[in-house]
């Protein structure tokens, strides 16, 4: 059993770091094999065509076939998994939603090539910023695809929450668990540490025994570094994360293809949990269960997570209504 992965935009910096880890066995696993359809622009398919030759190179076991193509048609064709990522990165100064325009536009023709040329389960997880909404949109131009096939990626938030949470506590980050990641890719994004568990125990006391005030930490370093490490990571390092990025995709599509065993975080369609708008894709608690993404139902926000998680569902709406009038959904 071999499974089609679709990488668009693989000739790019997230593609490139992506393709070697996908094909050496990390996303789904040491026993299955993968089929890889890199589609990119004309501009872009010389980048693509040498990291094809590359992934030759790496005699991959698992890696059955590359195909590098500018054809959707011919990208998507027979696609278990499409990661969109092609598109282009923000820079310093910009908030991810100023990419709106420039990248909506991608997204529709490719939700429809998906529905005309992918397998009927495909399960599309978008990447490319600002990613809710593009895969909103990709999600309504792929006629006949249920909408739960799409997801938008915010597991990077989630790896950073962790990261930033086992550092404060001096623990390593296997022992922090149910960092949630609500509302938007973007700067508004409420990273929820109110159900974290250190090695099984809730987090709020050793927080509060290491940094004192935990609301003021929260409200003043945490969140704030969390939520703006995408532009710190622009500012030191003149692009935007890369390799950070692949490895949160790579463990995106690892719990949605073979399940979860805790809470994780990604934006999926809401049908009106917690509030959020039927129809938004929304980051929420979420778990992986038979190769579907399941809310994390029944949590009782506090009135200041209430604040946060509404703020950037706002955002959101704004951005789906933007879209709109753009003509693109
Ligand atoms: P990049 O510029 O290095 O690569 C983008 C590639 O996409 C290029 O090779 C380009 O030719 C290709 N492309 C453009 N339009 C295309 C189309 N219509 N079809 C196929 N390919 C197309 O950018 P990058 O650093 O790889 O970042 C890609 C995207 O991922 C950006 O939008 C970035 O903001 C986003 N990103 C998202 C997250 C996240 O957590 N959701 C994290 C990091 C980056
Ligand atoms: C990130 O979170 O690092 C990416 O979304 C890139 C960006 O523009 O911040």
């Amino acid at each position: 059993m071999t499974t089609t992965i679709t990488i668009t935009g693989a000739g790019g910096q997230i593609g490139y770091a992506l393709l070697f880890r996908i094909a050496a066995g990390d996303m789904l696993g040491p026993d299955e094999h993968v089929r890889l359809r890199l589609l990119e622009i004309p501009a872009g398919l010389g980048a693509a065509e040498g990291a094809a030759l590359e992934l030759q190179d790496g005699a991959f076991p698992l890696l059955d076939d590359v195909e590098v193509t500018d054809d959707p048609a011919v990208g998507f064709a027979g696609a278990d998994h499409a990661l969109l990522v092609g598109s282009r990165p923000r820079g310093p100064g910009m908030e991810r939603g100023d990419l709106l325009a420039a990248n909506g536009a991608i997204f529709g023709p490719q939700g429809a090539a998906i529905a005309a040329n992918a397998a009927s389960g495909v399960r599309v997880t978008v990447v490319g910023n600002p990613a809710n909404t593009n895969a909103l949109i990709a999600a309504a131009a792929a006629d006949g695809v249920p909408a739960e096939q799409f997801s938008a990626l915010t597991r990077l938030d989630e790896n950073r929450a962790r990261a930033q949470l086992a550092a404060a506590l001096e623990v390593p980050v296997a022992s922090v668990r149910r960092v949630p990641i609500w509302g938007n890719h973007s700067a508004t994004q409420f990273p929820d540490v109110g159900h974290a568990l250190i090695d099984g125990r809730p987090a709020a006391d050793a927080l509060a025994a290491r940094v004192g005030d935990v609301d003021a930490w929260l409200g003043e370093t945490f969140i704030p570094r969390v939520a703006g490490r995408g532009a710190e990571i622009i500012s030191v390092r003149g692009s935007s994360s890369v390799a950070s990025a692949a490895s949160a995709t790579i463990d995106h599509v690892r719990s949605w293809a073979l399940g979860t065993d805790d809470w994780t975080s990604a934006g999926v369609v809401s049908h009106g949990e917690y509030g959020v708008p039927e129809g938004l894709i929304c980051s929420f608690p979420v778990e992986s269960v038979a190769g579907r993404w399941r809310i994390v139902e029944g949590l009782q926000p506090d009135a200041g997570a209430r604040t946060r998680i509404d703020a950037s569902v706002a955002e959101l709406v704004d951005e789906r209504d933007a879209v709109r009038r753009l003509g693109l959904i």
